[in-house]
């Protein structure tokens, strides 16, 4: 028995990077899952395919900064599926680096409205759908939400965030049955840092871990996969690296 046969997961920034990689893993292992992204183009390509290779699957335009969008994405996923187990809220923004003192106010703006109110909006929503059932959360931040970076304050803040409302609704939360987690990963092969990073990626990466390379989202996804599974059911309010030894 496939390990997320009959469940419900619902991804958000599921369209593109990591979000795409855990959407196609449980898909593959027998979840139906939501994809919601503002993406709407690579968001149905992937449902269309997902749908074709494993059975089910959905994709809901959606913006996470956006609370009536929120709402209804959870009030969607519930009318066609009727429970969400699992949640994985990854949808982000990268930042330009710049030094903090010279950050515009619509630079803070943009990325928490996205980073870390999307996050918390999310949760919100998620959390009343599985009060009834139970279920699984995972909050996606980053070895930024650990460790300070240079010339990334905002980013770094909103990710520190995510940690913070991961471990309060986590202590909240565990007693209806809801798991909630978060995984920090070090630098990975997504759009997201491909378009920051350009051909600068590869040399980066050597110095970045020291596992001397850069992460892929499969290996991400593969732990996100495994915290939503009953595999983790005694883990509660974690944060972990996925980072190939960055913070370590
Ligand atoms: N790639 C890395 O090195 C890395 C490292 C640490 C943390 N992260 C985090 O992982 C998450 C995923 O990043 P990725 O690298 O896969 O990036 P990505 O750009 O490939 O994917 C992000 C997805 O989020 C979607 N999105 C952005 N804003 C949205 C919004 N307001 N509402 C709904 N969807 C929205 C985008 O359309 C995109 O499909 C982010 O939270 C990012 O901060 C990435």
């Amino acid at each position: 028995m496939p390990r997320f046969s009959g469940k419900v997961a619902l991804i958000t920034g599921g369209a593109s990077g990591i979000g795409r990689a855990t959407a196609e893993l449980l898909a593959r292992e027998g979840a139906r899952v939501v994809i919601a992204d503002r993406c709407r183009e690579e968001g149905d390509a992937l449902a269309a395919r997902l749908r074709h290779d494993h059975g089910d699957a959905l994709f809901i335009e959606s913006d996470v900064a956006c609370p009536a969008s929120v709402e209804s994405l959870v009030v969607r996923t519930m009318h066609e599926y009727g429970r969400i187990d699992c949640a994985i809220n990854n949808a982000g923004l990268s930042e330009t680096p710049i030094d903090m003192i010279d950050a515009p106010d619509e630079q803070w703006e943009r990325l928490m409205s996205v980073n870390l109110r999307g996050v918390w909006l999310s949760m919100q929503h998620e959390i009343r759908a599985m009060l009834a059932t139970g279920g699984a959360i995972v909050n996606v931040s980053s070895r930024t939400g650990l460790v300070g970076k240079p010339r990334l304050a905002i980013y770094t803040a909103g990710k520190h965030g995510v940690l913070g409302l991961t471990r309060s609704a986590a202590v909240d939360y565990a007693r209806h049955g809801i798991r909630i987690n978060a995984v920090c990963p070090g630098l990975v092969r997504t759009p997201f840092v491909e378009t920051k990073y350009g051909d600068r990626l590869p040399a980066l990466a050597h110095s970045m871990n020291p596992l001397g390379r850069i992460g892929e989202p499969e290996e991400i996804a593969e732990c996100i996969a495994w915290l939503c599974s009953d595999a983790a059911s005694f883990v509660v309010g974690v944060a972990l690296p996925v980072d190939g030894g960055a913070v370590a």
